[in-house]
């Protein structure tokens, strides 16, 4: 296409006065934007066009389908077996990938899980899986093909050649107050999943104070709007709403994180940790022809363990290393008897980002054994005295900036005080 197919200014004017971008303004805009045609600053007022406006569903579709056009497409229809794959919205204590991807290869699907780092209070999973000794995150394709035949799982770092348009938009709208837009949200996660080419994706968007979405109807709007991006894009697209108000599990960072996913594996862990596991691990491998599979006899029985091993040796890490601990540790205690009856995930989540275990800026390493280790759960009766949380960093600075953020967090009620969770784990499903 010509880059002078359309002048810029005139489609901002589109988005500006309420209407509808066709498929081939949408397509120049996103070529032309990649290309370095049309400037930042044309880009941000877009955004923030959309932003304000909205956008029609055809609108997001051909969003989507340009921001895929942007770049390569993988494939993996030589492989021989069924791939599906799981995102999440992101949440605090989320190492649901962890465990979720051995389970699910274990029953000789591919699960090609491209990953990122975390930025903010929410981890990423590679962050949490470079916190054992010796595993790289990055392959070359020939490595990834071989790890998905002959293993099943893999986890590892997306290239920077899946759609590149959504790199260059998705740091625009972070520095311009537009990321928060449903439309812009769901074409930039479901662009990066498409492009990746999974025959089946299951989508775990998260609402309630720790999530990215804090409201579980925009949450739904979200999850519909995915799914039926997906459809539309022939990639078979399921969704839960999972509740994301208090902390998923007992731990918050990274090589805690991967503690807790080894004893889900060992058919441990906690319930619900293990409940959503279970759950989205159901629905990945209905979508891959596989409705009867028996998920959880596969973490009692070692099967999910072995693929996990296989998976992390293949990828030059130990999976029998010793994984680092803090050099120190600061416990708080509860002040009285009672029932924990808060525990709220956004503030625990910005106290382990605080203590080292999450990165301010991209170039920032994380702190491997940073992090905070749940005691005790929402629910559960408290003796004074007893530890609610341990906090671990390696720099004991640190404590005082976390524990200003876990002011008000949590609190000790009586028997019989509703516990503030926010209602059950998972909320509901949208197909
Ligand atoms: N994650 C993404 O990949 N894109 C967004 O816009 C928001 C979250």
């Amino acid at each position: 296409m010509s880059v002078e197919a359309f002048d810029v200014v005139d489609l901002i004017k589109v988005k500006r006065d309420k209407g509808v971008l066709s498929t081939a303004q949408i397509d120049w805009l996103v070529d032309a934007y990649t290309r370095g045609y049309v400037a930042d600053e044309q880009m941000a007022a877009m955004t923030m066009a959309i932003f304000l406006n909205g956008m029609e569903r055809s609108e997001i579709r051909d969003l989507t389908l340009a921001m895929i056009a942007s770049g390569e497409t993988l494939s993996f229809e030589g492989l021989g077996k069924p791939t599906t794959d799981k995102h999440s919205t992101g949440g605090v204590g989320d190492k649901i990938t962890l465990p979720l991807a051995p389970l699910v290869a274990s029953f000789g699907v591919a699960v090609p899980q491209l990953s990122g780092r975390g930025l903010g209070h929410t981890g990423g999973t590679l962050d949490k899986l470079e916190s054992i000794p010796g595993w790289r995150a990055s392959l070359t394709n020939d490595e990834f093909y071989e790890q998905l035949r002959t293993v099943g799982g893999v986890i590892c770092a997306a290239g920077s050649g899946l759609a590149p348009a959504d790199g260059k938009l998705y740091a625009l709208r972070d520095i311009t107050a537009t990321v928060e837009a449903i439309p812009l949200i769901a074409s930039s996660i479901m662009s990066k999943k498409i492009a990746e080419g999974t025959a089946s994706l299951v989508l775990d968007v998260k609402f309630g104070s720790g999530a990215f979405m804090q409201d579980p109807a925009r949450s739904r709007e979200l999850a519909e709007t995915m799914v039926q991006l997906g459809k539309d894009a022939g990639t078979n697209t399921v969704a839960l709403l999972t509740n994301m108000n208090v902390p998923l599990g007992r731990a918050i960072g990274n090589a805690n994180e991967v503690r807790e996913s080894v004893e889900v594996l060992a058919g441990g862990g906690p319930p619900d940790v293990v409940e959503l596991t279970l759950a989205l691990a159901r629905e990945m491998l209905a979508l891959a022809g596989l409705p009867d599979a028996d998920v959880e006899a596969a973490l009692q029985n070692g099967r999910a363990m072995d693929t996990w091993r296989a998976m992390i040796s293949a990828q030059d890490g130990d999976p029998d290393a010793a994984l680092p601990v803090a050099n120190e540790t600061h416990e708080v205690l509860a002040e009285r008897d009672g029932i924990l009856v808060a525990q709220q995930a956004l503030p625990f989540g910005i106290a382990a980002w605080r203590l080292g275990a999450g990165r301010a800026r991209k170039e920032d390493p994380v702190h491997h054994a940073a992090g905070i280790d749940l005691l005790a759960k929402p629910g559960d009766t408290v003796t004074k005295g007893q530890p609610l949380f341990t906090m671990n960093t390696d720099d004991p600075a640190r404590f005082e900036r976390a524990l200003e953020a876990l002011e008000g967090a949590y609190r000790i009620g009586a028997a019989g005080d509703p516990v503030e969770d926010g209602g059950p784990l998972i909320a509901s499903r949208v197909a």
